[in-house]
């Protein structure tokens, strides 16, 4: 008997939820840091150029290969992988790539997520008023972390509670199923995102100039600092490479969970139109929202000079420490803060569940346990995982999943994807397949690109990639060397991880075949 699978209750819930799994961290803050420290408004260059050639056509690609594959009863990458290419025994092993890399995210961006949560209520409850400097601002948060002196915080209870209520609400939602759990919870608080984001836009945008002392301290000159262009940062490799990474990761392409939420589309739904609108749904919050707010306020208040250091201090000193000192200067701070926060948290759980999908339809699939028992499992086993990535943070165990699983495999995995269905599927099958049911016609032009441009682009970053930066990281030479034995165990349990869903991959197929058997 055929099972039934979950399935998406509107089109409108479908684009909200891949545009909720899209629309994250990666928006607000991983955005303006890298546009800001490659090139200001030159990096927009590289990065809309990445958007048109890789993250469009691989959105399209995703959308289609989950559909096709949700056909055949398999919403995972190695299921999806085979049903293209039937005739390849190992293809399969390359979709663990869409399994793994997912997981790996979701370890480590529940724990930030939770953070978010947690200053939602600081900033609510007044926890950090009293703090008017970058480095009162930067010991809170280590506190916070356990990282720092217990002078806020009494070790690591407070950020673990937060946790756990963070993984408890995730767990709830996916426990939920598709249409139950996650496009629920899509439809109502994206558009609270959107609503949060527009009133922290307009604070920005009339702030004029808050330092009476620094009239040329203002939005303005902030907009100018984030978009006047460099130029010279095109000749840089590392600032294309950059860019394409901001792609990737904004769009939730190359990961695997897009192919998961397409998979339960039926076979005649759009999935042209519904890929675009995501992608620019994804854009206008990014480009728009996400430029406009973090970098021109922190300008206003910091100035010209200062503003340089805050923005190469990395992602997270511009969120959890500069934007809680922009806020605190503004009148009804706490509202704010909240909104600050709050944006910040439904960005992130609307990703976070979508991370998790792949390993519990994977399991649901692939092995026919059903949903809520994939759940439990899951939920125990990401659980047990996440653990390093909190007591060891100082570590560099965050970074170093984020490399692995965030960054290198979704280079490699998307590279796999149109290989896949460009060149063994067929350009020719692959256009009639995304115009099943679509609602546009794609411009011609993307035949070729999707053949030919976005493969080489792929292994170009790739090679550029590998000749620049594969030994250092591979001799761990970046890395200072109390942390080394931390970052190795790191990879040893991350190639572990993958081992073990690969022999997954292994018995789940032997399984399905003895069935097969046993029917005829
Ligand atoms: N696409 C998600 C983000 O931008 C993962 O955070």
């Amino acid at each position: 008997m055929a099972k039934i699978r979950d399935s998406w209750g509107t089109r409108f819930g479908i684009i909200m939820a891949v545009a909720g799994s899209a629309i994250g961290l990666g928006n607000f803050l991983r955005f303006p840091a890298k546009a800001a420290s490659n090139g200001g408004g030159a990096f927009m260059i590289p990065y809309f150029v990445s958007f048109f050639l890789l993250g469009i056509p691989l959105m399209w690609i995703e959308w289609t290969l989950g559909r096709y594959g949700g056909g055949f009863e398999h919403g995972t990458a190695p299921g999806i992988f085979h049903s293209v290419w039937k005739k390849n025994r190992f293809i399969k092993y390359f979709g663990v790539i869409g399994i793994f890399g997912p997981l790996v995210i979701f370890i480590y961006y529940i724990y930030i997520e939770s953070w978010t949560l947690a200053y939602s209520f600081f900033a609510l409850f007044g926890k950090y008023t009293q703090l008017t400097d970058q480095v009162a601002m930067k010991n809170f948060l280590l506190s916070f972390q356990g990282q720092g002196n217990n002078q806020y915080f009494n070790g690591l209870g407070t950020a673990y509670a937060f946790f756990l209520i963070t993984f408890i609400l995730n767990i709830a939602v996916i426990y939920h199923g598709i249409k139950g759990g996650v496009e629920k919870l899509c439809k109502w608080a994206m558009p609270l995102l959107f609503i949060f984001a527009l009133v922290l836009l307009v604070r920005v945008f009339t702030l004029g100039s808050p330092d009476a002392a620094h009239p040329g301290w203002n939005i303005f000159n902030g907009l100018g600092f984030l978009w006047n262009p460099d130029f010279s940062a095109l000749k840089s490799a590392k600032v294309w490479l950059e860019a394409a990474g901001q792609i990737f990761f904004t769009l939730s392409v190359g990961i695997g969970v897009i192919l998961v939420y397409a998979s339960y589309l039926s076979k005649g739904d759009d999935v042209a139109l519904s890929g675009l609108s995501a992608s620019a749904t994804n854009e206008l919050s990014e480009v728009i929202l996400g430029g406009s707010i973090i970098i021109p306020a922190a300008f206003a208040f910091f100035g010209p000079v200062d503003i340089k250091a805050i923005a190469q201090s990395g992602v997270f000193n511009l969120g959890f420490v500069t934007m809680p000192l922009v806020l605190n200067k503004l009148p009804l701070a706490a509202l704010f803060g909240f909104c600050w926060f709050g944006l910040l948290f439904l960005a992130g759980i609307t990703s976070s569940v979508s991370l998790a999908q792949p390993a519990v339809a994977f399991l649901e699939d692939e092995f026919d346990i059903n949903r809520k028992k994939s759940v439990s499992i899951f939920g125990i086993v990401s659980f047990i995982l996440c653990q390093p990535v909190i007591f060891f943070l100082s570590r560099g165990v965050l970074d170093e999943m984020d490399f692995w699983g965030g960054t290198f495999f979704l280079v490699i995995f998307a590279t796999i994807e149109v290989v896949l269905f460009a060149w063994v599927f067929g350009m020719e099958r692959a256009w009639d397949e995304i115009h099943r049911g679509a609602d546009m016609r794609i411009p011609k032009i993307y035949k070729f690109i999707i053949k030919y441009i976005t493969p080489f682009f792929l292994f170009f970053i790739l090679g550029a990639w590998l000749w620049q930066e594969w030994l250092p990281i591979i001799f761990m030479q970046n890395i200072p060397p109390d942390n080394r034995p931390f970052i190795l165990m790191t990879r040893i349990g991350l190639l572990a991880l993958f081992l073990i869903l690969g022999l997954l991959v292994k018995i789940a197929w032997s399984r399905k075949k003895k069935q097969l058997k046993r029917m005829r």
